[in-house]
Parts: structure tokens; sequence; C-alpha cells
């Protein structure tokens, strides 16, 4: 499975990246807002830091809701730079919007993803990835690894080549749970990342091997 991090902060892409592994990151406006990133050209400027950082898979997200600015905006997003990912909400115009990118050779994450309906049409459009929110869903009292499961199946059944991004993962149980089921990549916090390190016997196994060690070397 793929680690993309779902984030805006150049600091903590640089952490990630630095860890090994990293395979892309996702951004979407309100991560930028987060960043304090406005403007055109500043939010242009800010994925292609972005883009410097990482090795590839750098999701870019548009602005526009309807089918010809969808395609103008996304177009500008993909001149950034080669790693750049067009992200696209799933709404009709995207849909078209996805279509037409694909047919251009230009990379897509259809997101704002929440049912199995949805992730059809996006397939069938030909989308790169396909990111439904399982946090988001949770929050309104849907399992959202449900539909990780139901899109895994019916993309198996036809053979879609849309990888399956679980997004909006809150703790390491939906990353691990994702890997389970068999999701393509998971996007996640640097939070959720880090918190599969931990683990209460390996602090407490290295704290004991590191003072046996200073006993017998004393
Ligand atoms: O980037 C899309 C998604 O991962 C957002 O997550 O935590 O805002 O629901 P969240």
């Amino acid at each position: 499975m793929q680690f993309f991090i779902d984030t805006a902060n150049l600091g903590e892409i640089k952490e990630a990246y630095d860890l090994g592994v990293l395979d892309g990151v996702t951004t979407n406006p309100s991560l930028m807002a987060k960043e304090g990133i406005s403007g055109a050209d500043n939010v242009k400027a800010h994925y292609k830091a972005i883009c410097n950082i990482v090795d590839n898979n750098v999701s870019a997200e548009v602005i526009a809701t309807d089918f010809d600015g969808i395609i103008k905006e996304g177009r500008e997003l993909a001149k950034i730079d080669d790693k750049i990912v067009v992200k696209v909400p799933m709404i009709k115009d995207g849909v078209k919007a996805i279509k037409k990118f694909s047919s251009d050779g230009i990379r897509t994450n259809c997101t704002l993803v929440f049912s199995a309906g949805q992730a059809i049409l996006a397939a069938k459009a030909g989308a790169s990835y396909l990111s439904p929110f399982i946090g988001r869903l949770d929050d309104i009292s849907q399992d959202g690894l449900d539909l990780i499961a139901q899109v895994r199946h019916i993309y198996d059944n036809y053979g879609y080549e849309t990888e399956v991004l679980a997004a909006s993962i809150r703790h390491t149980m939906h990353l691990i749970k994702c890997a389970e089921i068999g999701a393509d990549v998971a996007t996640c916090p640097l939070k959720v990342i880090m918190d599969l390190l931990k683990h209460p016997l390996t602090d407490s196994g290295l704290e004991k091997f590191l003072a046996d060690h200073k006993k017998a070397n004393q």
C-alpha cells in the first residue's frame, strides 16, 4: 500500500519524506488555507515547493465547479510539474472533466467520494485515483471502511484501473484496516504515520536492552 501525506505543510511533508516511506501528497483548499496560502500565484508556487520535496503524486485541487473552468484550472495545475495529479470533485461537470483529462493523459484524483455509485462513475470516467472519505462517513454514523471494501470488490470485479486512495483517515486502525482490505493508497496526517511506530513493548524492550548493555560494559 502506498502512503500519501494529507497536508500542505512543507515541514510535515519533509518529515514524512525523510522517514523514507512517503509516496505522495494530497492537499485540498482547506489544507492550503490552513497554511495561509492564497492567491493563484502563491498557490502554484506552493504546489511547486511540495513537488520539489517528494518524488511523485502531488494532488492539487481545482476550485472551479463548471466543466470549462475545471479544464482550464486543471491544465494550469498540471503544467506546474509532472508530479501533479489534478484533484476534481465528484460532481457532474467533474466527471466530464475527469473523462477529458483522462483522454488527454492528465492524471486525476476524484475527491469527495461517499458512495459506491460515485466510485463506479469515477472509474468509468477514467480517474487515476478515487478518494473515498472514511472519517467523514464515520462522523455521520456510516462505516467508512465498509465503503473501501465495497469499492475494492467492485473495482476487482471489472479490473478497473482507478486506484483506491483511502482519505479522511483519522487513526492507525483506519490505515491498518485499509491495508487489510487492499486499498491501493492511504492518505493521512503526519501524526497517523508516526503513530504506526508506537508500541509500549518496543519502548520497554529497548530500555531494557540499553540498560543491560550499559551494565555489561561498565
Ligand atoms: O484531503 C481529503 C481528506 O483526507 C480530508 O480529511 O480529516 O478533513 O475529513 P478530513
